[in-house]
């Protein structure tokens, strides 16, 4: 039995890009490369907490001691997050999750034509509103990937996903969001509590959100 204040907690992190398929050999996916959402998961499994780690494609080692599930679309992470949601006591939302997929994926290859082509995309599920929505003792961390009005669009996110914090990065911001061993992060939490980091290792910013995940558990289990 693993020790730490995390002992006996079962949590879900999700991980990387999704993957979108258009055809055989083409899709739709975007630059997550993983490293955030498997520093979270590893800083939780060291202390102490029974890790599931939904990952999108990605180049990384899937981690010891991490029931470690691979997925490619939107609509798998959904199913794997969803069939386990009512046995977990927190949910830490690192993926990058397409929100529209290729109404019609092509069995072959689509051939080129004459003239401009144009696929058309239906929404996906939002994964993390609809665990807003069904919230019990849960424990919900999002986070939101922004290029400008970082703080007032995490905001907006934190209240209609129905969040106890959200995670807010630039990804414009040099050595920040996508691809880098670093991100700069601010956490807004549903009190209305503000904290601000600076550019640190991803490794260091996953022991901070596993510092606050902690104490939102234990003020939760009171
Ligand atoms: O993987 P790395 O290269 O290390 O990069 C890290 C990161 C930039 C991917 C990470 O820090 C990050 O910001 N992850 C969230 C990316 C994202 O999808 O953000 P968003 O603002 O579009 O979505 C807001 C939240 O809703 C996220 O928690 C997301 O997982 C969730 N979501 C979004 C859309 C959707 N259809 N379903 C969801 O659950």
């Amino acid at each position: 039995e693993p020790k730490g204040p995390l002992s006996g907690k079962n949590i879900l992190v999700t991980a990387g890009p999704t993957r979108e398929v258009i055809d055989p050999v083409r899709y739709f996916t975007n630059h997550s490369s993983g490293k955030m959402g498997y520093a979270i998961a590893k800083v939780l499994r060291d202390r102490g907490a029974n890790v599931t780690l939904i990952s999108g494609p990605t180049q990384l080692t899937p981690p010891d001691g991490i029931n470690v599930v691979h997925i490619e679309s939107t609509l798998e992470m959904y199913e794997e997050v969803m069939k386990r949601y009512s046995d977990v006591d927190a949910v830490v939302k690192s993926a990058a999750v397409a929100d529209y997929r290729p109404k019609y994926t092509s069995q072959h290859k689509v051939k080129k034509k004459d003239g401009p082509m144009t696929i058309e995309m239906v929404r996906n599920p939002d994964i993390l509103k609809e665990l807003g929505e069904k919230k019990e003792r849960q424990i919900l961390i999002g986070f939101a990937a922004e290029t400008k009005d970082v703080a007032e669009y995490a905001k907006k996110k934190l209240t209609s996903k129905n969040l106890d914090l959200i995670v807010a990065n630039n990804v414009l911001e040099a050595g920040s969001g996508f691809q880098s061993d670093t991100n700069r992060v601010t956490f807004f939490y549903r009190n209305g509590k503000v904290e601000s980091f600076d550019l640190l290792s991803k490794n260091i910013v996953a022991g901070h959100l596993a510092d606050a995940l902690i104490s939102m558990l234990e003020v939760n289990s009171k």
